[in-house]
């Protein structure tokens, strides 16, 4: 891949987690120099040898690839990381409160550590952040570090929030869409966008305050989004419609486009579910609520309730029935299963007393962590999680479920009844496995009877 004019900058993240680590390694690939810290030291010494805390699809080769270049490096020693690099990302998680509002105290202990590091002698830095967070964050972060560091020090802070989809994060970051910078400083957006050109992307100049909105108004507008389909998927069932249908006839207007318009479970993972909640709460506090989301969110909630209570109607008690659920991440390509709708599933097939067996292509570890206190059997193979299933559920829209061979799922099962939560196998081969097919907002397929 060719990119732009490289101008070898030294760049500092914060954070080594989905964001901030491929962030990093981007960063590095287009030849910047990029010191990534991180307060657990035991993921940074795995990844000083060179082992992954994440599945992420093409960034293990391109981590050993650009610290092999010394362009990477892993450290805890935050203090050299600021005094070796002009500008420093943070990229510490910002986690919901009990009330949807946005736990900012990470962002704000990083802030403070920051702060210890600046002195005047040290010469002018751009604090960045990474993180979602909500409007106004990025002069907290600069009040903060005038209150704790020593007089004399010159910074600024910049927002400059990510975009990037799990599953396809490196992808996303080395092909953006835009690129948002928000500053009020002139200085601090000329680096910026040196830190950028590698990239060809157009670059969205905004003040501070704006950039942190566009990235709470970007990710509800996407939630919002699927939550539309999820609601229409409700009326297409009732009327005996096609919701892929539905959404090919409204995608193919621009205006709309077919982006995010996938009927499932619902939207699922860390960013989504804390996002809507934080810009609920945001625009509360300022007097402004956006009651609109709160809908959104009801949606995306009943979406699963619904799913389940056809589960149920079909198998009439979930008690001792075997269920088998393919995917267990919140999306495909990920082994994340933050807020994954697939776990939502499965612990409540549990609590109900279901026999509930569960494959995941590359989540079978952090699922079986966050369903340690579940009845729930992970296997590593997807047809052997169907052996003896009453019902086979799709959860997640990994490609290997679409593909996969249904005469052998359908061999394995006691009961042929397979229910589609994300519309991603092909019903007629399903039927004609022998299946009887259930989808979302999509009439239900029989087999013909022999
Ligand atoms: C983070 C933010 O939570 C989110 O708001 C934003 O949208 C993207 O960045 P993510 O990268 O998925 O999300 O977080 P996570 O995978 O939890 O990683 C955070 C990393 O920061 C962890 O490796 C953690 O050890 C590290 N960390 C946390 C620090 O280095 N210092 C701290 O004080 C806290
Ligand atoms: C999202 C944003 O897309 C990205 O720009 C960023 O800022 C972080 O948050 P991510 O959460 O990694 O990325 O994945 P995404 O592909 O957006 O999917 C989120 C959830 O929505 C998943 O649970 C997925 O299954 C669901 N989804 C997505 C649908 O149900 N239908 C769709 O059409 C698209």
């Amino acid at each position: 891949m060719l990119y732009g004019f490289v101008s070898n900058m030294n760049l500092a993240i914060i954070g080594t987690g989905y964001v901030g680590l491929t962030t990093g390694t981007c960063f590095a690939e287009v030849g910047h120099r990029v010191v990534c810290v991180d307060n657990n030291e035991e993921k940074v010494a795995a990844l000083c040898r060179g082992k992954m805390p994440i599945y992420e699809p093409d960034l293990e080769d391109m981590i050993v690839s650009n610290v092999s270049a010394g362009r990477l490096e892993f450290t805890t020693d935050l203090g050299r990381a600021i005094r070796e690099c002009e500008i420093v990302f943070i990229a510490v998680p910002t986690p919901p409160h009990e009330d949807g509002s946005v736990d900012l105290s990470y962002i704000e202990a990083v802030t403070r550590e920051i702060a210890a590091v600046l002195s005047p002698e040290l010469g002018y830095r751009v604090v960045v952040d990474k993180s979602t967070v909500p409007v106004s964050t990025g002069s907290k972060v600069y009040q903060v570090i005038e209150r704790y560091s020593r007089k004399g020090v010159q910074i600024d802070v910049v927002s400059n929030p990510e975009f990037l989809r799990e599953g396809s994060a490196v992808h996303d970051l080395l092909n953006p869409d835009r690129i948002v910078i928000g500053a009020d400083s002139q200085r601090a957006m000329d680096l910026m966008k040196r830190v950028y050109q590698p990239f060809n992307a157009p670059i969205v100049e905004v003040d501070l305050a704006s950039a942190e909105l566009i990235k709470h108004a970007a990710n509800s507008f996407l939630a919002l989004k699927i939550s539309y389909i999820n609601a229409v998927s409700a009326v297409c069932e009732k009327a005996g419609a096609d919701v892929e249908l539905v959404a090919m006839g409204i995608g193919m207007d621009k205006r709309i486009s077919r982006h995010f318009l996938n009927a499932g479970l619902g939207y699922g993972g860390s960013c989504f579910p804390k996002d809507v909640k934080g810009f609920i709460n945001v625009a509360e506090h300022l007097g402004a609520p956006m009651e609109i989301l709160k809908e959104v969110e009801r949606v995306n909630a009943a979406q699963l309730e619904r799913f389940i209570g056809r589960i149920r109607r079909k198998m009439w008690v979930l008690r001792n029935k075997r269920i088998a659920v393919w995917g267990i991440a919140f999306k495909q390509n990920t082994d994340d299963v933050r807020e994954s709708v697939a776990v939502k599933l499965i612990r409540s097939l549990c609590a109900e007393g279901a026999i509930v067996t569960a494959y995941d292509p590359k989540a079978s570890a952090t699922g079986a962590a966050v369903l340690a206190d579940c009845n729930v059997t992970i296997c590593d193979d997807m047809y052997e999680c169907t052996k003896d299933a009453e019902v086979l559920i799709v959860a997640t829209e990994w490609k290997q479920f679409a593909m996969a061979n249904l005469v052998k799922v359908r061999e394995n099962m006691r009961l042929p009844i397979l229910f589609d939560g994300r519309n991603i196998i092909h019903g007629e081969n399903a039927v004609h496995a022998g299946f009887e097919y259930h989808s979302i907002g999509r009439k239900t397929l029989y087999p013909e009877k022999s």
